[in-house]
């Protein structure tokens, strides 16, 4: 299996360029099979996580092809043609490897009336169940239950317009109703809604396919059911995670980069707590950039919610700079249970960092130390690359399998502003 090896020390300096938000181009392909047209989609991540879902989509029937982008920012363009759906069946093997594989029901219900979906894997980050997907959709008029570890729904007489009040605010719930909706009959209102990006960008492509929808980025989404949509071209947004990350890593190392294609405003909660610890973060003409002086980034507290507020999946890299900041931090997890696994990694590394329920309290230490350690989830294991940015030594990080699901071309993309990343090749 591959690793990814870090020499520490080096400052970061260049421009670095964003990709497509993965946890955007992922629903917006499961939701391009509501129309039997052709659906183009451009900006699009070249990720393991989205050849998983091409082969979901491709077992039930999708035609699908993918035009490559050849250099570092030239991007994929994906074709999908769901002219008829042969399959509703998502099987345990392809849904385990990706929680997001779930993201299917809703557009299969809508458009085909029944599906059979394994319950999903993914990440390990907690117990992560689907128990409000399933009560939106029935709300809807899905009839579900469950068999031998598979959803099986079917829909007599078409979905109907409903009012649905999201628990805790899902991203995944808020979606897979929403795309189910659109085709229902009457209008449907989902209160308490994920507010986040990646759900507004979905149900703007949703638009663009001729749906009616209305309140995307407030708590209060409206959905006018229409009859039929009909297919379009549409660009995926910038990955805020990825941009994040970057911005993190900067911070970390040091230095000046610009973070080419990233859009300021999806990532608010962070640029204020990184100008709190200490770095300088500046709106361009092509995205963001961030730059940090050789003086030590300073302890700050944080808590992970639902959009606006700080995303739970950049807490793992924001602890890898607090592991080297002036001062003590508090970070809190309130989004998922267990999503600290990259802690003792981190104390392998040399950290300093006490867990008691969902708040780690980090004691910034001057220096990490370069060290074997194991990627446990996508977003703890790029913490582990950002931290071997400023260790002493070597970091191999060992399981790149979870990097390559969500980070496109992380060695090259380091590389490219001078940091030392490599893929060791098994
Ligand atoms: C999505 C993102 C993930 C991000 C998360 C929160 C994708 C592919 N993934 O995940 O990267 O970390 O949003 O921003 O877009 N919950 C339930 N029952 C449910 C659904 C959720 O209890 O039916 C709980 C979860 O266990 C979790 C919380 O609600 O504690 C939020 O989860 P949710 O917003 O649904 O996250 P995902 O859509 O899985």
């Amino acid at each position: 299996m591959d690793k990814i090896r870090v020499r520490g020390g080096n400052r970061l300096k260049g421009e670095i360029p964003i990709s497509g938000a993965k946890n955007s181009a992922l629903k917006l392909m499961a939701a391009s099979i509501l129309t039997s047209d052709p659906v183009m989609l451009t900006n699009m991540p070249r990720l393991a996580d989205i050849g998983a879902m091409a082969d979901l989509l491709m077992q039930f029937g999708v035609n699908l092809n993918i035009r490559r982008g050849q250099a570092l920012g030239q991007t994929d363009t994906m074709r999908l043609h769901a002219e008829k759906i042969d399959s509703a069946l998502a099987p345990y093997d392809l849904v385990r490897k990706m929680r997001a594989s779930f993201q299917v029901l809703g557009p299969l219900l809508a458009r085909h009336g029944e599906a059979k979906i394994s319950l999903p894997g993914g990440c390990a980050i907690g117990a992560r169940p689907v128990d409000f997907h399933i009560q939106g959709l029935e709300a809807l008029g899905a009839k579900i239950h469950l068999e031998d570890g598979y959803v099986v729904a079917t829909v007599n007489g078409g979905l109907k317009g409903t009012t649905f009040t999201v628990p805790r605010a899902s991203v995944g719930a808020t979606e897979n109703v929403m795309t189910a909706a659109v085709l229902a009959k009457g209008r449907t209102v989902l209160k308490n809604a994920a507010r986040e990006p990646e759900t507004a960008d979905l149900g703007a492509f949703l638009n663009a396919m001729g749906a009616k929808i209305t309140g995307l980025g407030t708590g209060e989404i409206v959905i006018d059911g229409v009859d039929s949509l009909h297919g379009t071209e549409y660009a995926v947004m910038p990955d805020r995670i990825e941009t994040g990350t970057y911005a993190i890593a900067t911070a970390l190392a040091g230095g000046e980069v610009e973070l080419v294609g990233a859009r300021v405003d999806s990532n608010n909660a962070l640029y204020r707590l990184l100008r709190n610890v200490g770095t300088e973060v500046t709106e361009t003409n092509r995205g963001v950039a961030i730059h940090r002086n050789g003086i030590r980034p300073i302890g700050a507290d944080v808590a992970t919610d639902v959009f606006p507020a700080f995303p739970t999946d950049l807490q793992a890299q924001f602890m890898a700079l607090m592991a080297v900041a002036d001062g003590v931090s508090h970070i809190k997890e309130t989004v998922f249970e267990n999503r600290f696994m990259h802690v003792p990694e981190l104390a392998r590394m040399g950290a300093n960092i006490k867990v008691h329920g969902d708040t780690a309290t980090v004691t910034g230490v001057e220096r990490l130390r370069g060290a074997q350690v194991m990627a446990t989830d996508l977003r703890a294991s790029v913490s582990l690359v950002l931290a071997g940015l400023v260790a002493d030594g070597d970091t191999v990080v060992n399981r790149v399998y979870h990097l390559d699901r969500g980070f496109e071309r992380l060695e090259e993309k380091f590389q490219g502003v001078g940091a030392e990343v490599e893929r060791i090749s098994a």
